[in-house]
């Protein structure tokens, strides 16, 4: 059987988050271990899927390293002095991540004793081009375009951002692993805005010491992008075991260019899932036959499930793959 995992499984789509986030900010929520504890466990409950991810976010990081910032009704996340020059690099905090984020581990302690060896629970962190992006842009960007003017105008200042923020992603993720986490994955969701030339030369190396130093501890890395298309080849070497690819190419041809000594996980559009049954079964079908020839599939959606996305529809999704790829 394929297994099935959802990515921001926990999140609005779903009605009983709904509810918990009426009467809690999403920090409140992440900051609590009992709350984010709870919610991490519904889409096992409630979507029979094959994975918990604890619930968290790629930027809760950023408060330990000194840098404010607020997530907004309208615009997401929102970084209060965005880091324009070295100074402000160099001020950058590296903090241990049992101090400034005790309450993510203490998360993961928690639901690790709720799931037993039964379910894996995935940890994770944004990787440093991701999460250099939003504090250089100072929230979500469409072109990125500050950020790719820090990295080819003054290489050696985003050499020392990227350099810092990789150690402390290394820390990060350690420290999940050890509180319990079974796998972990590196969001480089923005990373699909670089060329081949530049992803190689000013992220590769740096997700790749990240990959490195996770080797030692022995659990499964899962490396994601979207739009990654034009990256497959550089992802798989920058390393991992398994790579995260999204719906703009086909699943076979992006494994056969991953190489099968690594596992692969997508990669169905979340705007599937506001079609029809019989249109989420057709898509679904096709990417199980597409990967049917080799084991290491995990089936996902190529980028977060949409927040508006019927909730009936994700519970079929993931019973639909569990049928489907009964061998
Ligand atoms: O997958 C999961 O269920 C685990 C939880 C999770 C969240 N964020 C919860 C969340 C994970 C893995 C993330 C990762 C994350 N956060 C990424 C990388 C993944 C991706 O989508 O590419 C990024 C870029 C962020 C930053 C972020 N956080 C944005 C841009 C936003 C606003 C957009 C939005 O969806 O509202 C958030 C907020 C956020 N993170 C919510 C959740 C459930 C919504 C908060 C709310 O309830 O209002």
């Amino acid at each position: 059987m394929t297994p099935v995992w959802i990515m921001r499984q926990a999140g609005r789509f779903m009605s009983a988050y709904r509810r918990k986030r009426a009467v809690h900010s999403f920090i409140e929520m992440c900051k609590e271990p009992e709350i984010a504890a709870e919610v991490t466990l519904l889409p096992v409950y409630r979507l029979d899927v094959d994975a918990a991810i604890i619930f968290a976010d790629i930027l809760l990081p950023l408060e330990g390293m000194g840098v404010g910032f607020s997530f907004t009704a309208q615009d997401g996340p929102v970084i209060h002095n965005p880091i324009r020059n070295a100074n402000q690099i160099k001020r950058l905090i590296i903090t241990q991540p049992e101090e400034s984020l005790h309450y993510v581990l203490k998360a993961i302690k928690i639901v690790k004793k709720e799931l037993g060896n039964d379910i894996p629970l995935i940890g994770f962190s944004g990787a440093p081009f991701t999460l250099a992006s939003y504090l250089i842009e100072g929230g979500h960007s469409q072109d990125y375009v500050t950020t790719k003017t820090m990295m080819l105008k003054a290489p050696d200042m985003w050499d020392t951002l990227m350099k810092k923020l990789s150690k402390i992603i290394v820390l990060y993720l350690a420290a999940q692993i050890k509180a319990g986490a079974d796998v972990v994955q590196l969001f480089d969701s923005w990373a699909g805005c670089l060329s081949p030339y530049d992803y190689e030369k000013y992220v590769m190396p740096y997700n790749r010491t990240i990959f490195k130093a996770l080797e030692r501890y022995s659990v499964p890395v899962i490396n994601f992008a979207t739009n990654n298309a034009g990256l497959l080849e550089l992802m798989s070497k920058a390393g991992g075991d398994v790579i995260g690819v999204d719906w703009r190419i086909g699943i076979d041809r992006a494994w056969r260019r991953i190489g099968y000594n690594k596992a692969i996980q997508g990669n169905l559009d979340p705007a599937v899932l506001f079609a029809p049954q019989y249109e989420i079964k057709r898509h679904a079908k096709f990417i199980i036959d597409l990967t049917a020839g080799h084991n290491g599939h995990i089936f996902n959606l190529g980028h977060g499930v949409l927040p508006t996305t019927p909730e009936p529809n994700v519970r079929f999704l993931v019973d639909f793959v569990h049928e489907a790829s009964i061998r």
